[in-house]
């Protein structure tokens, strides 16, 4: 197994070019089978779930080709496939293949997805609309058995606006004949990014970034060449490790508008953030304070960030309060932060945050890929060596997190942990 061994107490400065959004990528990798041909993906981000998803595509005879951080997906001939079990459970989007798959060979057999241990994750909203596109849908043994002769467009209501459910149905959409309305839906960022490569694709979809979208279905879908948008997510990552360390960071290529809950939060605590047309710099406050975080859909506080924001507040000064309202069980970092020296209370989806004058450095282990990075940040700012376990759930979401942040003056080394012993092995690298 791999870790990471930091030594933390070093301030972070210089500038860092984000890489793409892992989401937005994910979510389009499942919409290029919905033409025949070789779509072209430029500012893939090079993380695991990318790369299992470009293996998944190549299960139901997709040829993937990656060629310096771009990506060629070849569509032309596309069958039903056995995809491993592993494999699938690995993502949660391997889920989002299924409509368009359906649409586009009218058979698909899919194992029930999985992702992060964050909350149960149904896909019950996925499966609603689906069905009102006239696809017929059974489970099991848990595997997904997905037949349609012809999809027609229907109004879907999504109970919750969510974000995969939202990509997966307006994807699907586009090749069902008749017009589709997703009512409340999700307004991230990566669903309009998906509906630009839709539409580049030749698809007819208006109101992506609102809560109605309308799909205008039927067209013949042709591939083309897309730009996957950089990811607010690792963006929002490397600002928090400028301001926990005390720093002086700039992340570039960035859309500020994406951050705009990450910006407003990390000056109420006292930081100053400057903001340029794609780029955005934070430097740490002197005497910064908690604030009340609550997790909301796009644009509020966003759920990917409540764990790394956690690890920051538990060194600011007074009591946080940080309420997860999108997941029951985001709390995989708290345990692994006290043990550092943070002081958090976890009461349900709540946690309290008492700040602390400083972490101290510890062997940790990360739970899930948000709650992984909130590690590595504590570690950072903790006086001290700290060892992060389990970091392959960090290499879902963050591609090159050693060489970035070893950029930014930061003492982070990528090592093998020797499974029996429990102790730290040779450094990799
Ligand atoms: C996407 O997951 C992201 N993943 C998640 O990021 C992110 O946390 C989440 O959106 C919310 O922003 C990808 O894009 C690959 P949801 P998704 O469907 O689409 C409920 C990361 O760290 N729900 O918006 O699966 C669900 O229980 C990952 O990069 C249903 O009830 O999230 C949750 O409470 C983790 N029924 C809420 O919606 C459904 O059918 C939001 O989930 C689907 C979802």
């Amino acid at each position: 197994m791999s870790a990471y061994h930091i030594r933390g107490g070093r301030k972070l400065h210089g500038e860092v070019d984000v890489a793409g959004s892992k989401n937005a990528a994910l979510a389009i990798m499942s919409a290029v089978v919905l033409a025949e041909g070789t779509t072209i993906l430029h500012n893939v981000p090079n993380v695991s779930d990318t790369r299992t998803k470009a293996s998944l595509l190549e299960v139901f005879g997709a040829k993937v080709q990656w060629r310096e951080g771009s990506l060629l997906i070849d569509c032309s001939r596309l069958h039903d496939g056995e995809a491993d079990e592993e494999m699938v459970r690995s993502i949660r989007t391997s889920f989002y293949l299924l409509g368009p798959l359906v649409a586009r060979i009218g058979f698909v057999t899919l194992p029930a997805p999985g992702g992060c241990k964050i909350g149960a994750r149904p896909v019950d909203l996925h499966v609603k609309g689906l069905l009102a596109l006239g696809a017929e849908l059974e489970l099991s043994e848990g595997r997904y058995t997905v037949r349609a002769k012809e999809l027609r467009g229907s109004e879907i209501y999504l109970d919750v606006p969510s974000a995969g459910a939202t990509q997966h149905l307006m994807a699907t959409a586009t090749l069902a004949k008749g017009i589709t309305v997703i009512q409340n839906a999700a307004i991230e960022p990566e669903v309009t990014a998906l509906a630009e490569f839709l539409n580049r694709m030749g698809a007819n979809v208006e109101g992506a970034g609102t809560s109605t979208i309308t799909i205008q279905g039927g067209a013949k879908l042709e591939p083309c060449g897309f730009t996957i948008p950089s990811d607010r997510l690792q963006a929002g990552t490397y600002l928090l490790a400028g301001a926990i360390t005390g720093g002086d960071v700039t992340v570039k290529g960035i859309i500020p508008d994406n951050q705009t809950a990450v910006i407003n939060k990390l000056r109420e605590v006292g930081a100053e953030l400057i903001e340029g047309p794609d780029w955005l710099r934070v430097k740490a406050g002197t005497n910064m304070k908690g604030v009340r975080i609550k997790t909301m859909p796009y644009p509020g506080f966003p759920t990917d960030m409540q764990q790394p924001m956690s690890a920051f507040l538990t060194i600011c000064e007074g009591v946080s309060v940080v309420e997860e309202t999108i997941y029951e069980s985001r709390i995989g970092h708290v345990q692994e932060l006290n043990r550092m020296g943070a002081n958090i209370l976890q009461e349900g989806r709540t946690s309290i945050i008492n700040g602390v004058a400083r972490l101290r450095g510890a062997t940790v282990s990360a739970s899930d890929l948000r709650a992984g990075a909130a590690l590595v940040l504590a570690g950072l700012a903790a006086e001290g060596e700290s060892f992060v376990q389990n970091i392959h759930f960090i290499d879902r979401g963050y591609d090159d997190l050693v060489g970035t942040i070893r950029s930014l003056g930061g003492d982070i080394t990528r090592i093998q942990t020797q499974e029996k012993r429990g102790k730290v092995g040779e450094t990799l690298h």
